[in-house]
């Protein structure tokens, strides 16, 4: 690795002031099970609701009769459909602006839909009560398989919709088609591919859950949720419960993990509060790990074919992608408005091209809603697996080293800002410089070396290479909003009068470290320690509007807005520093934490000396209002786009076909760094998701729809067993527009690191001429792609 800059070397011990690798401030109560938790709330009388889902994918529901559960000593309701059909509550929007029935009425959808809910004087009793309710399905053909949905002899599975007979959500193309077919036309050389990425599911540690506190004195709701958007879910209550808005407070407490499972509004929410509201009580739910990985939101999904053009020597001219996009029975996608399959038009990567084109087209099955930014910015995951995929099917068609090929078609450092072919335009980069710090990590050409005497003596070594350009920090509000709300961001700063700090944001930490990082930014502007920084998240009464945290947005938005709402104060603080210095504010000059007279070393004041001035009893300069505090909005000018070079290692068993990945080389470029541990915690962490995903994390389904890995016996993730010992480096290529140079890093590894295991798989299978095979690359998967082939000598 190489040797760390000197900003990496300051310990908490050392009082850092700014960036640098600082202990993380919540650990100590982290790591002391000192957490709170939406499950931590304990409110007095509090009742516990639990869900009745639907065994079945597609029926018609002919009765409910919940008699036998009304009756039982201890529940308090039932809630059913009808129930909430007399409140106007049976169906809600989802975040892409289809609806979503809270509990079914009519059919259920998919296995695992909430049908009906109960609330007990404890949770036992509310889970006993479900199976007393009994409701009478009329079971109808499901259809599961994306490539059979549009079938005139599929079930139309949204019925609900005016007119709707088939199962078609949406089509959406970008770039441009005439231009990249005419390309296609004459290249020497075009490679096409078939690929799926499969569903997966993000798996937070801690399931998703509600405590609803409707108070009927004052008409207000408290609602502790694992929310990663609690503003953005307050407007939604808001507009579709009729409550306003400040008489909801939405509070995310700790989160123990989201990866954009907990952006949605899950039915689980709605009913928790229905329920506070019919009881007059506090009402507790929590799912459990089945309720989770059944019904909550899914992410990927994605059946793509993929064409790539080149010349014979290996200059890349175009590619074209087709993508059929598997929503589930409820479009409940979490994306900008204006991009219907997220930021999958960077499917274009890190090189330069004639033209690029791709079409999509969504449609519904009786499968759970979602399609959320699991780690990636809005289905760039995708996007990179399937670029990076292609270029390695490039290259073994033209029998082209893989780091070479993509080298020789990297955007060069002198074309940023580049306009990529579908319109994304790329802030800064310099990714030769990224490949070559891992190559050199990697020791490339020993690995070559070591390949080569393997493969003599019938050994499988596999060397997989992926590069990626992320786009992160959503976004522009010219461009991008959700259900309507621009995706800017606010924080709050205050300096009390002793020079203590609170800075107030609307994002919200899933476990990412913001109050270490964003304390780390305000003490970098302000120069006070981070210590005495507190930082405010996660509950709509105390911090500003925005849209929370997904797709490594919080840095590139938030942090932005930190760092301008710091030097907003030391605006003011140096309009309050030449009162108190008696000199002009041009004779003043900054030395991080205090302001002092130019040339005169002796005279100056602290930031403290300052806050308390600000707060004094003296006079301050005319125009100069009382306090030390600033808000900033902050509207991003760009997305910022994190970029990576990784080399992954693995080997293959021909016996038993398991995978072992044995080394992982990941050179991240995230621009400025704040913080170099969390950044490493945050790529380790990536990088592991992205092995889980390429060689065991899938969801699927039987042929009657239903779900085969609702536990995490059958749903596999990864543990510290399957994964290496990380090999990281870096290179900082800072954002021009972003104030601090930061782009974001949270997912940039669960991006980056799925096609390079893949890679390093269909490497080491290359001796049985195998060119392909789909994640999950599991042994038996494996095993089946080396069948009939002929074995390595
Ligand atoms: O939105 P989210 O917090 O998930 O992602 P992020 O903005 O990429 O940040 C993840 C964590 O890494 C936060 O604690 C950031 O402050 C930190 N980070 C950093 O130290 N330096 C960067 N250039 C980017 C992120």
């Amino acid at each position: 690795p190489p040797e760390p800059a000197a900003a990496d070397l300051v310990d908490n011990n050392q009082k850092p002031v700014g960036y640098g690798r600082m202990l993380r401030k919540e650990d100590p109560r982290f790591i002391r099970g000192l957490g709170r938790y939406v499950d931590d709330v304990q409110l007095p009388g509090m009742l516990h609701m639990a869900i009745l889902r639907s065994p079945v994918a597609h029926a018609r529901i002919v009765n409910v009769d919940t008699t036998a559960a009304e009756a039982l000593p201890k529940v308090k309701a039932v809630i059913t459909g009808e129930t909430l059909k007399g409140l106007g509550l049976d169906w809600m929007p989802t975040l892409s602006g289809d609806v979503q029935a809270v509990l079914a009425t009519d059919k259920v959808r998919f296995q695992g839909q909430e049908v009906a809910a109960v609330v007990a004087e404890d949770r036992y009793t509310a889970r006993d009560a479900l199976e007393l309710i009994d409701i009478d399905y009329d079971i109808l053909d499901p259809v599961h398989d994306v490539r059979k949905a549009l079938e005139p002899s599929a079930p139309v599975i949204r019925d609900d919709l005016d007119g709707k007979t088939d199962n078609h959500i949406f089509d959406w193309e970008t770039g441009d088609k005439a231009a990249t077919d005419a390309v296609f036309a004459e290249a020497d050389v075009v490679v096409t591919q078939d690929m799926v990425y499969p569903r997966v599911h993000p798996a937070p540690m801690e399931t998703c859950g509600a405590v609803a506190d409707f108070d009927r004195v004052d008409g207000k709701l408290t609602l502790w949720s694992t929310s990663q958007a609690p503003h953005a879910h307050r407007t939604l209550y808001a507009i579709v419960a009729g409550i306003p808005e400040h008489k909801i407070r939405v509070i995310s407490p700790d989160i123990g993990g989201g990866f954009g499972n907990k952006v949605p509004i899950y039915p689980g929410y709605v009913c928790a509060v229905v329920g506070s509201i019919v009881t007059g009580k506090p009402v507790k739910w929590m799912e459990d790990r089945t309720e989770n990985l059944t019904s909550t939101g899914f992410a990927r999904d994605y059946v793509m074919r993929g064409e790539i053009a080149a010349t014979r020597d290996g200059r890349i001219l175009a590619i074209r992608s087709n993508v059929l996009a598997d929503h589930g029975a409820f479009n409940g996608v979490a994306a900008p408005v204006k991009y219907p399959a997220g930021f999958f038009g960077v499917f274009t990567g890190s090189y330069q091209l004639e033209a690029a084109h791709c079409s999509m087209t969504a449609v519904y099955t009786n499968k759970a809603p979602g399609g959320v930014a699991y780690a990636c910015s809005f289905r760039i995951t995708e996007a990179v697996y399937f670029v990076e995929r292609l270029v390695n099917c490039l290259a073994a068609e033209l029998g082209m080293d893989q780091i070479a090929l993509r080298r020789k078609n990297f955007i060069q450092p002198d074309q940023f800002p580049y306009t990529t072919k579908t319109g994304w335009v790329y802030d800064s980069g310099d990714y030769d410089a990224a490949m070559t710090e891992a190559m050199r990590i990697a020791d490339y050409d020993g690995l070559l070396a070591e390949q080569a005497a393997k493969r003599d003596r019938g050994e499988l070594m596999g060397i997989g290479v992926a590069f990626f350009t992320e786009a992160v920090g959503a976004g522009p509000r010219k461009d991008m909003d959700i259900l309507g709300l621009g995706m800017a961001d606010g924080c709050d700063v205050r300096v009390h009068p002793t020079g203590k700090a609170v800075v107030r944001l609307s994002v919200q930490s899933q476990g990412q470290g913001h109050e270490t990082t964003y304390a780390q930014i305000v003490a970098e502007e302000l120069g006070i320690a981070p210590d005495d920084i507190d930082v405010v998240h996660g509950d709509t009464d105390n911090t500003p509007f925005g849209l929370g945290t997904y797709g490594s947005r919080s840095t590139p938005v938030s942090g932005a807005a930190a760092a301008m709402a710091a030097r907003k104060i030391r605006d003011k603080a140096k309009l309050i520093a030449s009162g108190m210095l008696e000199v002009s504010v041009a004779d003043l000059e900054w030395q991080k934490g205090s302001f002092g007279v130019k040339g005169d070393p002796g005279t100056s004041v602290t930031i403290a000396e300052i806050a308390m001035a600000a707060h004094g009893a003296g006079d301050l300069p005319p125009g100069v209002e009382g306090g030390l505090d600033a808000s900033v909005v902050y509207n991003p000018a760009n997305l910022t786009y994190p970029f990576g070079a990784y080399i992954c290692v693995v080997d293959i068993d021909p016996d038993t076909a398991v995978v072992k990945v044995r080394r992982f080389v990941a050179v991240d470029d995230c621009g400025t760094r704040i913080n170099p541990m969390i950044i490493e915690g945050q790529v380790h962490g990536g990088l592991t998701d992205g092995v889980g995903m390429a060689l065991m994390e899938v969801i699927e389904f039987d042929e009657s729809g239903n779900c085969l890995n609702g536990s995490l016996m059958d749903y596999l993730i990864p543990t510290a067993l399957e994964v290496p010992h990380w090999e990281t480096g870096y290179t900082v290529t800072p954002s021009p527009h972003h104030p601090i140079g930061a782009k974001g890093v949270g997912e940039s590894a669960t991006v980056g690191s799925p096609p390079a295991v893949v890679n390093a798989v269909i490497d080491a299978l290359a001796p049985y001429g195998i060119r392909h095979a789909d994640m999950p690359l599991t042994p038996s998967r494996v095993w089946e792609a080396m069948q009939g082939r002929a074995r390595p000598p």
